[in-house]
This record gives structure tokens, sequence and C-alpha cells, in this order.
């Protein structure tokens, strides 16, 4: 089952970060629409460090690289270890999950998809399709999530998962969500002990609550789109990270945090992503 237990450092609650969308290359010298993915995310971290909050675990929800290259998930492994914190990731549309798979436990990287901390389980999905944006999950994946929820009816579950199972009303952006959404929202809506639905791919924050369970998604490391864009857009806003505390009686207290927008600019003149 791939399932870990990582202790709380206080017994009544469970202290997450989300990282997520990071777009990292193997090679120094490449930019993601100008800007430099390294960079961006070793701002985040040092910002981090900084804020010395409580983390119990650290969760990198998809698109850890842009290039797909082994050198890429090198540099993640490199980077994130700066925290010294468990951490569990899955793959996004950008990242090759099979290889990530094979290679990140030769970085020190877990490969544990089912975690357990305190009165709380995290599921680590996978929804890539390969080389296509949108996501689709499998019906093992389904089997999976139903199998740990059915294992820890006890806990608290949070459902994680690289793409969107909401619309985000851009247009350009919506038709990449979680194409057969309803499937895994079914399975999780008979399921009583579900909180919260995380999801990265779509480089700015939502949060909201439907038929009580939390969707939320969090900004990108590197580079935002523009909220309510129909066309493509970049977002004039910081590279950004989310914490949340989830407590013993199931609540869910979050917030996003930037670094200044100005350190990391893109180039708002490309067209395309
Ligand atoms: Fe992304």
């Amino acid at each position: 089952m791939d399932r870990v237990s990582v202790k709380p450092k206080h017994q009544d609650r469970v202290s997450v970060l989300q990282l997520t969308d990071m777009h990292l290359f193997g090679n120094d010298d490449e930019r993601l629409l100008g800007v430099d993915t390294a960079a961006s995310f070793q701002a985040v971290l040092d910002a981090i460090m900084q804020e010395g909050r409580d983390i119990d675990i650290v969760l990198a929800t998809g698109d850890l690289s842009q290039d797909y290259s082994y050198d890429s998930y090198k540099r993640f492994a490199k980077m994130i270890k700066q925290l010294q914190k468990p951490v569990f990731w899955l793959p996004g549309n950008h990242d090759d999950g099979p290889l990530m798979r094979r290679i990140m436990p030769d970085f020190g990287v877990s490969i544990a998809r089912n975690i357990i901390c305190g009165k709380w389980q995290f599921i680590m999905l996978n929804t890539q399709v390969y080389s296509v944006p949108h996501g689709w999950i499998l019906p093992n994946e389904l089997d999976y999530t139903k199998q740990c929820i059915d294992d820890n009816p006890d806990l608290y579950t949070v459902v994680c998962l690289h793409h969107n199972t909401f619309p985000v009303n851009s247009a350009w952006l919506d038709q990449h969500e979680l194409k057969n959404k309803e499937e895994l929202l079914g399975l999780v809506y008979q399921k009583k002990n579900v909180k919260l639905i995380l999801c990265g791919h779509v480089h700015q924050e939502h949060d909201f609550t439907r038929d009580g369970i939390r969707y939320i998604s969090s900004p990108s490391t590197s580079i935002q789109f523009e909220p309510l864009s129909f066309n493509f857009g970049l977002d004039a806003a910081g590279p950004g990270w989310r914490y949340l505390t989830l407590d013993n009686s199931g609540l869910i207290e979050t917030e996003v945090h930037r670094i200044d927008f100005e350190r990391f600019v893109p180039d708002f003149a490309v067209g395309g992503y």
C-alpha cells in the first residue's frame, strides 16, 4: 500500500506545507516564460525556513519538473532537503511519474502514497495522462483511494491530486481539469471522513466548501496564471506556498503566503504555456 506513518509534533493537530508546480529544469540555463524556476523555488524555501512554522509533512502536488528530466528531479530532491521534513509527492502533467518512482528513493525522497499523521491520512493520487495536459483517474487509483479510506475509517482523509476537480472559470485552463472527476467525487461523497481535496495545476489559489468537502488549490512556486481569463494569461502575483493546520476535530485552517512578485517577473508577452 506504500503506506507510512509520521508522528505529528503536536498531539492535537497536523501541520502541512503544500508546495506545487515548481516546474524545475535539469539545466541551469533554462527558463519558464522568463522565470528561473529554481531561483523562485529557492526563494520560496528561504522564506519558509525564515518563517520557521511547524511543519509535520510536505506535500508536493505535481509538476515538480518542466522537462521530465532525471536532473530536474535530482534538483528537486536536493533543494527540498533543506527543509529537513518528510516529503511526499504525486506526478503532474509535466512529470514523468514512472521515472520519479524509480529514482526518488535514490535521492532520499519517499515514494509512499498513503501517509498517516495523527488523526489524518493523506492519499497521493496519480491523475496524469501521458503527454496531455488534462487529467484522468484510472480504476486502479479509485480502488487505491477506496482501500485507503476503508482501511482507516477513524481518520480524516485528504485526497491529493494534481488536476483540479472544479472549474476555475478560465476556459483555456478548465479544459485541462480532471476529465472524469465525477468518478472520484462519486466515490468520496460516499465516504464521510473525506474532508479535503487538495490540488495544484491551476497556478492560483481557490478555497471553497461544497457538500461538506473542502476544495483547495494553491499558487505555484514559479509562474501564476491569471484568474478568470478566457485565454492563456499570466498573473502579477508572486510565487507562493500554502500552510494547512488540520485539527483533531476535523477542522482545517489554511493560509497562502507569497514572495514579492517583482523578484520573478515572467514574460507577459508570451501567448501560451
Ligand atoms: Fe503546472
